[in-house]
């Protein structure tokens, strides 16, 4: 049995200093509404959700950090290699019906999100990708080569992975570079057995449209459970934010734009009912929130935090429904001749900084003053208790998380 690890592999960070402007009329720009736009498909934002609850039930009182974008893309891509059950899985849980159109259709999606992409944007930067490394003696199948360079946007390389450890070399430099410097040894072990690598990435720089004022910053509790209290840097702003109080599920949601087209959604649930958010998320909620925001003044208290998480998919993804490949019954005859072939290992890995800068400052605190003298009283939100996020970008959900402790 020789193995086949797919490393899926994604980054986000967003911490780049704010050119602090003190122009009042930026100050109305950044009311700018978030629009609620085609959301990414329904089923792909079911799938986010779904895997979102299984990796919140199997770590427990932990951080939970990933990209639904990534882990599609990256089960795309395997769908691309293989055949009959196998692939069924993949498309089931991902909810893609298995007739030929929808199926093009579904790889046509990532083809047209890494086209997009590609340009650099307004501010936003992103940039999303895959390589397929594989050992000289493999021979793979020209169909999945193609559709992986022409759907996936994929570089291919050739590798000896005879020589582990200048394979694994070339593996994590391409990913070091690809990523900026910011994940180095993303491979630890490779041993000979290994014939092929897939790794897909995603690297993510915003600027909140509004910078949060890092004067403003200041040490505060934090209360992990009601019985754990820390202390964390907590950021605050006075503002005009998008706002729901969703009383179906118990939860106050604020919507923050980035520069770009992504938006941050914070998500605080009452007190004691996470579960019952994270049981209530699907894709009709996500809608809700975004058609049904409104405008509301809010005394802002958010942590300055980092947060990332490292998934083993291949322990994850049996629980929705995709076995097979994990298996000897794996199904890999579209990628190549070789029959015993399955795949070993599935990582995933995801990071993301959230901290004060924007692409415009925040108010001074003397316009502050006139500003808050002249409007009703704010209302005061402190996510100072378990939340979660969930990032989209053109209403594409590219990220969820839930933060725990900060
Ligand atoms: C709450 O549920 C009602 C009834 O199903 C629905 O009409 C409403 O849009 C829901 N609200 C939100 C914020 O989802
Ligand atoms: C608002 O919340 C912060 C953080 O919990 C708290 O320190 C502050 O006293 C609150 N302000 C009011 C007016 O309740």
């Amino acid at each position: 049995m020789r193995f086949f690890p797919i490393l899926c592999l994604v980054l986000f960070f967003s911490h780049e200093v704010a050119s602090r402007q003190r122009s009042r009329s930026k100050e109305k720009k950044k009311a700018k509404e978030l629009s609620v736009g085609a959301l990414g498909t329904p089923s792909s934002i079911e799938f986010a959700f779904r895997l979102y609850r299984v990796l919140a039930s199997e770590f427990p009182s932990q951080n939970v950090f990933f990209s639904p974008m990534s882990v599609s893309m990256c089960l795309g891509m395997l769908s691309l290699g293989s055949g009959l059950k196998t692939k069924a899985q993949i498309l089931e849980s991902l909810g893609i019906s298995p007739q030929q159109g929808q199926e093009d259709k579904f790889h046509k999606g990532f083809q047209q999100l890494l086209q997009r992409f590609s340009q650099p944007g307004d501010g936003l930067q992103l940039s999303l990708g895959s390589a397929l490394f594989k050992d000289p003696a493999v021979h793979i199948r020209d169909y999945f080569l193609t559709g992986m360079k022409t759907l996936y946007m994929s570089d291919t390389f050739s590798t000896n992975f005879g020589n582990p450890e200048s394979a694994k070399n070339q593996i994590n430099d391409y990913v070091a570079e690809q990523t900026k410097g910011k994940i180095v040894d993303f491979i630890k072990d490779l041993d000979s057995t290994h014939v092929m690598v897939v790794v897909n990435y995603i690297f993510f720089k915003a600027k909140w449209q509004t910078a949060f004022s890092d004067t403003n910053t200041r040490k505060m509790d934090f209360h992990v459970t009601p019985k754990k209290t820390i202390q964390v840097p907590m950021m605050n702003r006075e503002d005009g934010y998008s706002y729901i109080l969703d009383q179906n599920i118990s939860c106050m949601v604020v919507g923050i734009p980035y520069q770009g087209n992504a938006i941050a959604l914070f998500i605080l649930p009452s007190e004691g009912k996470m579960k019952q958010v994270e049981d209530g998320l699907d894709e009709r909620t996500l809608r809700n929130w975004l058609k049904m925001f409104t405008k509301r003044r809010l005394d802002l208290y958010l942590p300055k935090f980092s947060i990332e998480g490292t998934y083993k998919l291949e322990k994850i993804l049996p629980k929705l429904g995709i076995q097979d490949i994990f298996t000897t019954h794996a199904d890999l005859s579209g990628i190549t001749d070789h029959t015993n072939i399955k795949l070993s290992e599935m990582v995933h890995k995801s990071m993301m900084e959230v901290e004060e800068s924007g692409t415009t400052a925040a108010a001074t605190t003397g316009a502050f003053l006139t500003l808050r003298s002249a409007r009703p009283r704010s209302q005061n939100l402190s996510f100072n208790r378990p939340f979660m996020i969930i990032i989209t970008v053109d209403s594409n959900v590219f990220f969820v998380g839930k933060v725990i402790q900060p």
